[in-house]
């Protein structure tokens, strides 16, 4: 009997239902060509939802998503609500409770894809960002003293616990042998400054290296990461880091993979409910234009296709991705695809 997977489906908000409409289409496709099914629900959590409710989250949201086998994602943000209210209080909240401690974001360049780097193609930029996502600066230690006055103290202070760190070294590890191509781990920290925290880091990581022997080991610095990005992009395989690092660098990985149009991400729980989602926010100006690019939300669905198990579905999509984007778009910016968001997820269903 065919599979039944059951999909948690949170368009959010401005775009992301729009980006999540087109993803599903090919989710579909895919899984009517594979034979699988797919069970969604959906779920209204965002800005609207707030605004309407008062509340970030309803109580039983944790327990209403564990039921799934994974999390579908759109975008939250929402311009009338302050900056911070629904990224910590949804966001945020899900990939603390869900304990997904890995935000893994491909760093990919497909072919006739235009990149701002000179002189560089798709046989450079292929590498994956291996980002913790339940530790660092992200989980609002700290506290503020005075606050108003001219003698006011602001605290934030970085976790980051050896479990913690160790679990996500040891998945980019993972992640470089079964990826399979250049079998490099590169740690991006700051041991020259943060000498507490990426000390720990450090020590962790040659530790878990020696149980990889196949696979090589680099260091950098986060200031050096952004060089090398732009400079020798190829150097990187695996780039493993910590959450406020790893949400710096994709932004620019984001970039140099062809804008924030095309870069997919997943936030996992290798062992529990894992939420995909595109990147890029909610970008609410573009809302309802049917003018977005759906192609990082369609490759969040390969993403969690891949991690469904659904390998070769998972392949499917992102060929079709490739053959759309070589043969059809004329651009990932928002407005100037050639095409609207519903007609590009058109091209990806027929290339499926
Ligand atoms: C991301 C976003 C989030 C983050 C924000 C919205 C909290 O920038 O997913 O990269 O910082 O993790
Ligand atoms: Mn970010």
């Amino acid at each position: 009997m065919a599979k039944t997977y059951k999909i948690a489906v949170m368009p959010g908000d401005g775009t992301g239902p729009e980006v999540v409409n087109e993803g599903i289409k090919v989710l579909q496709a895919a899984a009517k060509k594979f034979d699988f099914n797919l069970e969604l629900t959906h779920f209204d959590y965002g800005g609207d939802r707030y605004l309407a409710t008062g509340e970030v989250l309803p109580a039983n949201a944790v327990a209403e998503l564990s039921k799934h086998d994974a999390i579908f994602l759109g975008a939250i943000g929402h311009p009338k609500v302050k900056p911070g209210i629904l990224e910590k209080g949804i966001l945020l909240a899900l990939r603390f409770a869900l304990d997904q401690y890995i935000n893994l974001r491909p760093v990919i360049l497909y072919p006739n894809v235009e990149t701002p780097l000179k002189g560089k193609g798709p046989a450079d930029i292929d590498f994956v960002v291996v980002r913790e996502n339940t530790e660092g600066l992200y989980v609002g230690a700290g506290g503020v003293l005075k606050k108003g006055t001219p003698d006011e103290v602001a605290i934030q202070e970085s976790i980051n616990t050896r479990k913690g760190v160790e679990r996500c070294i040891r998945f980019a590890f993972d992640f470089a042998r079964k990826r399979n191509k250049r079998k490099k781990v590169t740690l991006c920290g700051k041991t020259n400054v943060l000498t507490f925290a990426f000390d720990l880091w450090e020590r962790a990581f040659y530790e878990v290296a020696k149980e990889y022997p196949d696979i090589a080991t680099d260091y950098a610095h986060v200031d050096a990461t952004c060089m090398w990005m732009v400079k020798n992009p190829e150097w990187f395989d695996v780039i493993v880091t910590d959450n406020l690092f790893g949400d710096i660098i994709t932004d620019l990985g984001a970039m140099i993979q062809g804008g924030m149009g095309i870069a997919a991400g997943g936030n996992i729980n290798p062992v529990g409910v894992s939420m995909f989602e595109p990147i890029g926010g909610s970008a609410p100006k573009y809302t309802g234009k049917n003018v977005i690019n759906p192609l990082a939300a369609i490759g969040a669905g390969q993403m969690m296709l891949d991690y469904l198990g659904e390998t070769k579905a998972a392949q499917a999509i992102e060929l079709a991705i490739r053959k759309v984007v070589a043969e059809k778009m004329q651009s990932m910016s928002a407005g100037k695809m050639g095409y609207g968001t519903k007609e590009v997820g058109d091209l990806v269903v027929a290339a499926v």
